[in-house]
């Protein structure tokens, strides 16, 4: 007979190992971009660019670096670091610079361009700008290898695809500092599921939206019936589970937009009137952004 002492110690090894599946990096390395011999000037530029990525005057507080080095356009490098939108500041730069060491070292050493996705960040970097541009590729993802029980499959993908489409323009409306959003829902299983998507958030709400909607189209390939899943692409990323994967609680609160009573003279109207001229100025506005 097999004893549940046994069992139990199975089924924590496979908790484990899927966990450590979810947590395993993934790294592209581009190499159509071309490649940086060790010591070039461009090579040199990428180690202070990543070295000096996380500090403050690069990042805005809410898990978004970017920055870029070089005097010449030719060794000019470029870099964008994104966290998960519950991560702590501390984590958030401890994961950036794994990544570094992870992508420059191991993994694509002597790239140009390449991107790698750690479970709580995203590093990418270049020898062409990205901030600002919308990007699908290369696109990474990786299931729960878990099935939803087959009896609840309809109902488990129907609320999976409302919970979906809710994160999704709740992200895209985030602002320019933050796109992440979190939600849950209960399947008819009575499970419930979490999930998270983000986009890059200098990125417009369109762009973020129509870069989720694209991501969600990959669900049949990576995971559909499976309890979890998450695809990522350089712009956009989503996840779901049946376990709560995130600390909601440590999810900042972005400021609230300034209300102003006075709104600054360009945004006032000036009419001539014989003789004279007048400002009107509207007594209450609220800048809305
Ligand atoms: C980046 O490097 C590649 C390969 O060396 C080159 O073909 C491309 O023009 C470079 N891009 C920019 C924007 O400098
Ligand atoms: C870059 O290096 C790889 C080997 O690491 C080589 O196969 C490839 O041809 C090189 N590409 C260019 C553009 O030099
Ligand atoms: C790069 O520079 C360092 C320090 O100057 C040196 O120790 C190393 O040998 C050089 N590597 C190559 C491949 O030239
Ligand atoms: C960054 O990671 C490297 C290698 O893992 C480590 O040696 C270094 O202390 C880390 N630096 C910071 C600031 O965490
Ligand atoms: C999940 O379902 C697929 C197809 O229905 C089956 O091949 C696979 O063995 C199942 N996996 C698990 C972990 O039960
Ligand atoms: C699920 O979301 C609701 C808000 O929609 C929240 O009040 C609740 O705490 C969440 N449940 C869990 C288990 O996080
Ligand atoms: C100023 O007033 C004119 C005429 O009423 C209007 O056409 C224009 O749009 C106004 N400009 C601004 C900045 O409000």
């Amino acid at each position: 007979m097999v004893s549940s002492r046994f069992l139990f110690s199975i089924a924590i090894l496979l908790l484990i190992m899927i966990t450590q599946a979810f947590a395993q990096p993934a790294h592209f390395c581009i190499n159509n971009r071309g490649n940086c011999t060790t010591n070039s000037t461009y090579h040199t530029n990428l180690n202070t660019l990543l070295s000096s990525l996380t500090y403050n005057k690069n990042g805005n507080a809410y898990g978004f670096y970017h920055s870029t080095y070089g005097q010449n356009s030719d060794d000019q490098v470029y870099a964008i670091g994104l966290c998960r939108g519950d991560v702590k500041s501390k984590d958030c730069r401890s994961c950036l610079n794994n990544s570094r060491y992870g992508i420059t070292q191991r993994y694509c050493p002597n790239k140009k361009e390449a991107i790698g996705w750690y479970s709580n960040c995203m590093l990418r970097y270049s020898n062409r700008s990205m901030y600002g541009v919308m990007e699908t590729k290369p696109s990474f993802d990786i299931r729960n290898p878990q099935n939803v029980s087959s009896s609840g499959v309809d109902g488990f993908n129907q609320e999976l695809r409302k919970l979906l489409e809710s994160v999704r323009s709740k992200a895209a409306a985030g602002g320019s500092l933050r796109k992440f959003a979190y939600g849950n829902a209960t399947a008819p299983t009575f499970q419930t599921i979490f999930a998270i998507a983000q986009c890059t958030p200098e990125i417009s709400e369109q762009a973020c939206s129509d870069c989720l909607v694209g991501a969600f189209g990959e669900i049949p390939e990576c995971c559909i019936e499976k309890v979890g899943g998450r695809v990522s692409r350089p712009s956009c990323n989503f996840r779901f589970e049946v376990y709560r994967f995130i600390e909601p609680k440590m999810i900042l609160q972005l400021p609230s937009p300034p209300l102003i009573l006075f709104p600054p003279p360009p945004s006032t109207n000036i009419t001539t009137v014989s003789g004279g001229t007048y400002m009107f100025v509207p007594l209450f506005r609220y800048k809305v952004n």
